[in-house]
């Protein structure tokens, strides 16, 4: 359904058209899209009319319970269990959404791992840095390859990873993450260029802390509080305010943004956010 709205005072220059569902007949696929950040990235696609696949690796209970929030919401969503620092277990996800669906719309790469062992690069482990490697650069680099194909089969696509301000920024105890990001920075570059010929656009969120996510409670320890009181904007970025960048950046209202990493920060970058240790 279209509603049309339009600027009283200039009706014919300022007229614009607004598609609540801008994602019907979409399918979107989140990773991660189980708790947290994922699972408002997935209500929001949902809600804006795509059918959602929530990925998870571990905790199927909860995969369950996104899926029933999002169907109790009118959405046709599944979960689909799979690793994605695993590139068996990636192909294997993705061989499962061609054989249901055919091809997908949207990609959201929003799995992580590195906080469990919060530590900084001088402390850190070699394992750990190969898992959190393994997790959160070859995951949505390798979904990406396998994804285009999918989109292709579509007319195009988008893909959206989620990276992170620890990876401009020094960020204490946050030394696997916080690199790890910058390479999908990169990553989200390379693969801008190379599938923008197939209608297939690459794009960034990174956010600074986001309230209410496992991840920060783990390293918190009154470093969160500190943190809200020199942000510009006066509060936190929440999981809804970086679902609604996701969302638009998947829309075609943005199709002409490309291989850009967008920063979600209440403006606290622009100061300078931490002391050095
Ligand atoms: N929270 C923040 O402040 C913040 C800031 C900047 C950027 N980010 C980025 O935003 C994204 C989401 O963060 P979050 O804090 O919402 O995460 P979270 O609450 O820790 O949720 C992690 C999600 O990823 C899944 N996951 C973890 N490892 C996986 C794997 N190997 N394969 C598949 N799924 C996996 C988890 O599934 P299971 O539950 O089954 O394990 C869960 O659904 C991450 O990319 C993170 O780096 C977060």
């Amino acid at each position: 359904m279209q509603l049309p709205s339009s600027c009283p005072t200039h009706p014919t220059r300022y007229t614009t058209v607004v598609d609540p569902k801008p994602f019907s007949g979409q399918l979107a696929l989140v990773t991660g899209g189980s708790r947290g950040i994922g699972r408002a990235i997935a209500q929001k696609l949902g809600t804006m009319g795509a059918e959602v696949i929530v990925n998870y690796v571990r905790r199927e209970a909860d995969a369950q319970l996104a899926v029933a929030e999002l169907t109790e919401l009118g959405v046709t969503a599944s979960a689909l269990q799979g690793n994605m620092g695993d590139l068996d277990d990636i192909h294997e996800l993705f061989a499962k959404v061609k054989d249901t669906h055919g091809g997908l719309d949207i990609l959201v790469n929003s799995a992580a791992r590195g906080l469990e062992r919060p530590r900084g690069a001088m402390a850190s482990l070699p394992q750990h840095l190969r898992t959190t490697f393994e997790t959160n650069v070859l995951g949505p680099w390798f979904a990406a390859k396998e994804a285009a194909p999918l989109m292709e089969a579509r007319g195009g696509g988008a893909i959206v990873n989620l990276t992170s301000l620890g990876a401009q920024r020094y960020t204490p105890n946050y030394a696997a993450v916080g690199v790890t990001k910058g390479a999908l920075d990169t990553l989200t570059m390379y693969l801008a260029v190379e599938l923008a010929g197939k209608h297939i656009r690459v794009n960034g969120v990174c956010p600074s802390w986001v309230e209410d996510t496992s991840g920060v409670r783990a390293m918190d320890g009154g470093f969160g509080e500190k943190l809200r009181q020199s942000i510009p904007a006066g509060r936190h970025v929440s999981p809804a305010d970086v679902a609604n960048l996701v969302a638009y950046l998947c829309t075609t209202e943005a199709e002409m943004i490309i291989g850009q990493t967008i920063v979600l920060d209440g403006g606290v970058s622009l100061i300078g956010m931490f002391d050095v240790p």
